[in-house]
């Protein structure tokens, strides 16, 4: 199958969230199966341009209209030994090249609407055929439309999926933005249209031949507004044709024998002591007091409010009254930032942070921690659970969205199950899994140890959700 899939992050290229490592492993898991040939198209952003880390070739450029007037587009390839996974960069200095983050500036909306007719116009500009073009969030959520309009002619066999990665951010602009910025014929006002907003997501919702979302519990989360941020109809009425596929893991990348930034490698068969060195390591890196006994916490995440940081807020003072170091890694709000950081000042023996994101120390953090904290207040898949359980770190979660379809509750009696789970998003809820995890990691090391290598034997890869996917692609496709 010929498939293009266009998104507005990827690693190793540009990443600020789980977007962007979907978005490195999904296309490979896809080339790798036999008969596909997968094109990546993403935004040239001035760091990846000027990086001088990859190198490209210069296809062509032409420009695309909008509304009245035409921007230009340069398409870029990748150069690269891989035949059936093409990298294509779509460059525009004025959009892409810009200080500081690659979202939240004030024309988004434009700068994203621009690169999804990009990506339309150098799919047909380079000759590729795709059967089907996926489109991941609000950014490329125009697709689906476009592909019914003012790209129907230039690519009349190609089936579109669009992913919501997470339904929070919609892609918001004001009511004339068709007729400022996509120039499509007013009867897609409607379409475009909800509430007093355009709205890219609601547009791709009801356009795209098939929508899904990146676990089984989020889909059937977002048919109710507690979770849908507005949405919830507008998905209830696409029926079957909105399912959940849940996110896989680059196995290769998060592997406890062989990923960098470990002090030192383990097996399921070495974790106690492996993890031990790594704990010491840990401790040492970051000032905390080194012992190999204590349970370490961890925390790795952007520090935002859906990841809940305020239960842990909330319950941190207790937290410090249990034997536990916490250790605390990400960006993100500046509340967040401060509370704990004020937290790692008051309690220097058993707190501390690493307030920037550097994926080889999280490495490390997952190779040293014991428990490993996702209290998220809404969570469509998540995948550091994923990788904790990999590195034998056992997850204590509130049970939403995809951590509620990967970590099944540990039961000690049977020992089944693979983490610490709370029901609702509360505060004691949370300590009081986090105490039963305490519990069996103090007094039944046997058990502990029989849960952590039932973690790392969990199989995260790639492999079934691609195949899912495939499915997801062939109904597209049979309509
Ligand atoms: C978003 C979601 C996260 C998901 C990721 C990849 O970042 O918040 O739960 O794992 O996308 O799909």
């Amino acid at each position: 199958m010929k498939i293009a899939i266009a998104a507005s992050e990827a690693a190793p290229y540009i990443k600020t969230g789980g977007l962007g490592d979907v978005m490195q492993a999904l296309p490979l898991a896809l080339s790798r199966l036999p008969k596909n040939e997968v094109s990546l198209f993403l935004p040239y952003y001035g760091a990846v341009k000027y990086s001088g880390a990859y190198e490209t070739e210069f296809l062509g450029c032409f420009d695309v209209p909008l509304a009245w007037r035409r921007e230009y587009v340069g398409v870029m390839r990748l150069k690269s030994r891989r035949k059936k996974l093409q990298v294509y960069f779509i460059d525009n200095e004025h959009y892409f090249c810009r200080d500081g983050s690659i979202y939240g500036h004030g024309d988004d909306g434009e700068r994203f609407a621009y690169f999804s007719k990009a990506v339309l116009a150098a799919i047909k500009f380079v000759g590729l055929t795709p059967d089907v073009i996926h489109c991941n969030d609000w950014q490329t959520a125009l697709v689906p439309l476009l592909l019914k309009t003012e790209y129907a002619g230039a690519l009349p066999n190609a089936r579109s999926v669009l992913t919501i990665h997470n339904i929070e951010y919609q892609g918001k602009c004001n009511l004339q933005f068709n007729y400022d910025v996509l120039g499509l014929p007013p009867q897609c006002d409607e379409i475009l249209r909800f509430d007093d907003c355009t709205n890219f997501l609601k547009a791709g919702i009801v356009t795209a031949d098939r929508v899904n979302t990146v676990s089984r519990t989020y889909a059937e989360e977002l048919q109710y507004a507690y979770y849908a941020h507005g949405l919830a109809g507008v998905l209830r009425s696409r029926g079957s044709a909105f399912t959940g596929i849940t996110n896989g893991i680059d196995t290769d990348l998060f592997d406890p024998t062989k990923s960098v930034g470990m002090w030192k490698h383990y097996t399921a068969a070495t974790v106690g002591e492996g993890k031990r060195e790594n704990k010491l390591a840990l401790q040492r890196e970051l000032g905390l007091p080194e012992d190999g006994e204590v349970a370490v916490l961890a925390i790795v995440s952007r520090l935002v409010g859906h990841k809940g940081l305020d239960l842990l807020c909330y319950i941190a003072e207790r937290l410090m009254q249990r034997r536990i170091q916490l250790v605390a890694v990400g960006t993100g709000e500046e509340k967040y930032e401060w509370f704990l950081s004020g937290l790692a000042y008051r309690f220097p023996h058993q707190c501390a942070t690493h307030l920037s994101f550097d994926a080889q120390f999280a490495n490390l953090v997952y190779a040293g921690a014991d428990l490993f904290l996702m209290p998220s207040k809404s969570e469509p898949c998540g995948l550091s659970q994923l990788i904790a359980m990999r590195f034998g770190t056992v997850p204590v979660v509130n049970s939403t969205g995809g951590l509620r379809d990967t970590v099944p509750p540990y039961d000690p009696a049977s020992e089944t199950g693979c983490g610490f789970t709370f029901q609702s998003y509360n505060a004691d809820d949370f300590l009081a899994a986090v105490d039963r995890s305490l519990q069996i990691f103090y007094d039944e090391p046997e058990k502990w140890l029989r849960l952590q290598r039932a973690d790392m034997a969990i199989d995260s890869s790639w492999t079934k959700p691609a195949a899912e996917y495939m499915k997801l692609y062939e109904s597209a496709i049979k309509g």
